[in-house]
């Protein structure tokens, strides 16, 4: 049951945090939410929510309770427990950017007391916690498990999937001490089903990782395999569909245009970065991202040969690049093999176009802004090829398969369409 000193404080108000602060508000905790950003602190006062699937009326709901947002850390004075939310990008030279958590527990500091609890939630490499926030909190005067207690607890939502919620995905936390954990379960086991305990945070660091860098190798390992199938007259997805109804040691990953947004193509690269550190090397991890990265190229070379079947040849070809978010029915261009492709079309003198129902413009970088087309039977005519990068359930794939003289759909989102004008990645 909840205490009268469990108020919570999050910070970064993001996909995660804004999702955390709605679920423990419904547990009936006191929450507080800290952003640097303005606008967002602004919208939500308004009530509006920025996060696609988090709709505004559950903004206004919790705003009916007990939820305040600030730019103040001065106002977080309150609380008991503290969320870290804070993105954890790369650096443009691939290493760990985690200097966003490190403002935020030094921003934490001054106003935390003996007694509070802190938890990592934004992904960092396996050692980040112990190594270098425990310090921070540490050079402020505090001991960690006796002051202040610190875990990490990672964050496992998948955006737009409803299969699980929040409190369904089961909930890992590694304490720095056991009873660091405990606290932190205390409040947790009120709003997720399952907790899972392992036994550091640098263990439910790695356990977070090892999620993602599963994925993204297992990725790479069907799109390095669609391109031979493909040499091979062979169609990857209805191997993929057969080899799924083995009922044990195989689980289905499928090719595409490449990985995209901020945690599979991202995770790995921290812990390759973590072993690097160590003199270790990661080569399985360091060719699973090349061949994702790749696969950009590889969807233009296809663009490229299609074009050809028709005596078009790419450069000066106009070509129409269906969705260029990272994955359906999310908008969130973030690392977007969408991007990429339509780069890749530029340098071979491609006529390039987009359309996107959720993203109006998009920049290109070295190349420019594009502004989204609007999706007509006019446009699908006039191109030479469309590819459809984002299956958004949006899109009536079969009416643009008859409108289009040549498609490349590299989603498999045509499998149930049999039409001269399609081919498949
Ligand atoms: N989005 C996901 O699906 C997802 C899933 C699992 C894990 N994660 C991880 O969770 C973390 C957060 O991801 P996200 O998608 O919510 O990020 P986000 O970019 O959507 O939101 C982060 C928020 O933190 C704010 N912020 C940045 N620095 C701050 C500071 N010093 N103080 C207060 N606020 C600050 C930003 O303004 C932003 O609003 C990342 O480590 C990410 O890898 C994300």
């Amino acid at each position: 049951m909840q205490t009268s000193d469990d108020t919570f404080a999050i910070i970064g108000l993001g996909e995660v945090g804004l999702r955390l602060a709605i679920a423990l508000v419904d547990s009936d905790y006191s929450v507080t939410g800290v952003d640097i950003d303005d606008t967002r602190v602004e919208e939500l006062r308004a009530g509006n929510s920025y996060i696609q699937d988090i709709p505004s009326e559950e903004i206004e709901r919790i705003h009916g309770r007990d939820f305040s947002v600030t730019t103040s850390y001065e106002d977080l004075r309150s609380a008991s427990y503290f969320a870290v939310c804070v993105p954890t990008p790369l650096q443009k030279a691939g290493q760990p950017d985690i200097s966003y958590v490190v403002a935020a527990v030094e921003s934490l500091v001054p106003i935390l007391t003996s007694g509070d609890t802190v938890i990592i939630e934004s992904t960092v490499y396996p050692g980040a916690t112990e190594d270098l926030i425990a310090p921070i909190i540490e050079d402020e005067g505090f001991e960690i498990g006796s002051d202040i207690h610190l875990a990490f607890s990672p964050e496992r939502i998948d955006p737009n999937n409803e299969e699980y919620t929040l409190a369904e995905i089961p909930k890992v936390i590694g304490g720095a001490t056991p009873e660091c954990a405990t606290r932190v379960e205390a409040v947790y086991s009120e709003i997720f089903e399952d907790i899972v305990h392992v036994n550091s945070t640098t263990e439910a660091e790695m356990t977070k990782i090892l999620e993602n860098t599963f994925r993204n190798v297992n990725i790479a390992l069907v799109n390095e395999l669609v391109k031979v199938a493909d040499n091979l007259n062979i169609d990857f997805w209805t191997v993929i569909e057969a080899a799924k109804t083995k009922p044990y040691g195989f689980m289905p990953f499928y090719p595409g245009p490449g990985l995209g947004g901020h945690c599979i193509p991202v995770d790995p690269l921290y812990l390759s970065w973590t072993a690097r550190q160590n003199g270790l090397k990661t080569p399985l991890i360091d060719l699973a991202d090349k061949t994702n990265r790749e696969m950009s190229e590889y969807v233009v070379t296809r663009t490229m040969r299609h074009l050809n079947e028709f005596g078009t040849p790419l450069s000066g070809a106009s070509v129409l690049v269906l969705g260029v978010t990272y994955k359906p029915d999310v908008p969130d261009v973030r690392n977007s093999p969408g991007v990429d492709i339509i780069d890749h079309l530029e340098d071979h003198n491609a006529d390039v176009s987009y359309h996107d129902p959720y993203i109006k413009t998009v920049e290109v970088p070295g190349q420019g802004e594009y502004e989204s087309e609007t999706l007509d039977a006019e446009i699908l005519s006039r191109t030479d090829c469309v590819v459809i990068v984002a299956d958004h359930s949006a899109y009536d794939f079969e009416w643009i398969a008859s409108q289009a003289p040549l498609v490349f759909d590299t989603r498999n989102a045509t499998a149930q369409l049999e039409d001269n004008s399609i081919r498949r990645l």
